[in-house]
């Protein structure tokens, strides 16, 4: 039995990891950690990791960056794997996160849906096929509640475009006004926010006469609860390291 500490519980992707761990017969949810709903969980519920005096194989952390100073301290110091979920991290919490994890493993992506992965391999080939003849936009619609833009799926997906180019292209998010006009050393990355939109990635290929576009709509939360559990158990048994959904698939 594989014991999961859930970070994050009380939010709406630790409402739905805690469901399906439910009916997961190889995990057990020990212990959650939520800053602000810390009532109505089966398991018992801390505030923080510094309160926690428990342990479990694998933290599942679907919370907020902020966290992360603290959480690390805590796996590092219990010899406890690591699956990041949140995204929004700054470039020196992500050198923070490679430092870690020389000490624990951990698996960190940006999407843990499996649709997006095969995405990133479809994109990868096209942009490979049709190189700096065709302009490439991204456009990501969610939910009015989220916090971070562009959205670490959006940054994923660019990141992996950009592997194929030799001279990498710079991420535009923020064209307007006057002087906008698209350069071709680009890619435009957009973020649309409103209602309950569960979350949609969409990368255009723009072309002289013809435009090829390829999407992915997540219908709901599982997806991702899915993935990161499947992450988790691929990496509780895992030497020290820096793992993501290449190494899984
Ligand atoms: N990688 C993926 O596939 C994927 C998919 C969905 C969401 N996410 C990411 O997961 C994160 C959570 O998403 P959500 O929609 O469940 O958000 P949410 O706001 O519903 O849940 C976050 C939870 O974390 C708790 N929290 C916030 N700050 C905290 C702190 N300082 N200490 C302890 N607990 C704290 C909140 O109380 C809340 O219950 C976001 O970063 C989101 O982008 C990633």
């Amino acid at each position: 039995m594989i014991n999961i500490m859930l970070s994050g519980c009380g939010g709406y992707m630790g409402n739905v990891v805690t469901g399906l761990i439910e009916n997961d017969s190889e995990m057990n949810i020990t212990v959650g950690i939520d800053k602000f709903t810390t009532e109505g969980r089966k398991y018992p519920v801390y505030s923080s990791f510094s309160e926690c005096r428990e342990s479990a194989d694998v933290i599942i952390d679907f919370s907020h960056p902020s966290v992360l100073n603290d959480m690390l301290e805590f796996a590092v110091s219990k010899k406890c794997a690591l699956v990041l979920a949140v995204t929004g991290y700054t470039d020196e919490q992500n050198e923070k996160i490679l430092m870690a994890s020389s000490e624990i493993p951990i698996f960190q992506s940006g999407s843990m849906s499996m649709g997006i992965n095969l995405m990133k391999t479809l994109i990868k080939k096209a942009a490979s096929a049709l190189g700096d003849d065709f302009d490439i936009e991204i456009i990501e619609r969610h939910h009015s509640r989220k916090l971070d833009a562009p959205s670490g799926t959006a940054l994923l997906l660019a990141d992996a475009l950009n592997e194929t180019f030799e001279e990498k292209k710079e991420y535009n998010c923020t064209r307007c006004g006057k002087d906008a006009k698209r350069k071709k050393s680009e890619i435009g990355i957009h973020a649309v926010r409103g209602g309950t939109i569960v979350g949609e990635h969409e990368v255009i290929f723009a072309g002289l006469d013809e435009i090829i576009e390829i999407k992915h709509t997540s219908l709901s939360r599982n997806i991702f609860a899915a993935g990161a559990i499947r992450a988790a158990k691929f990496i509780c048994a895992k030497e020290p390291g820096h793992y993501n959904m290449d190494d899984m698939l």
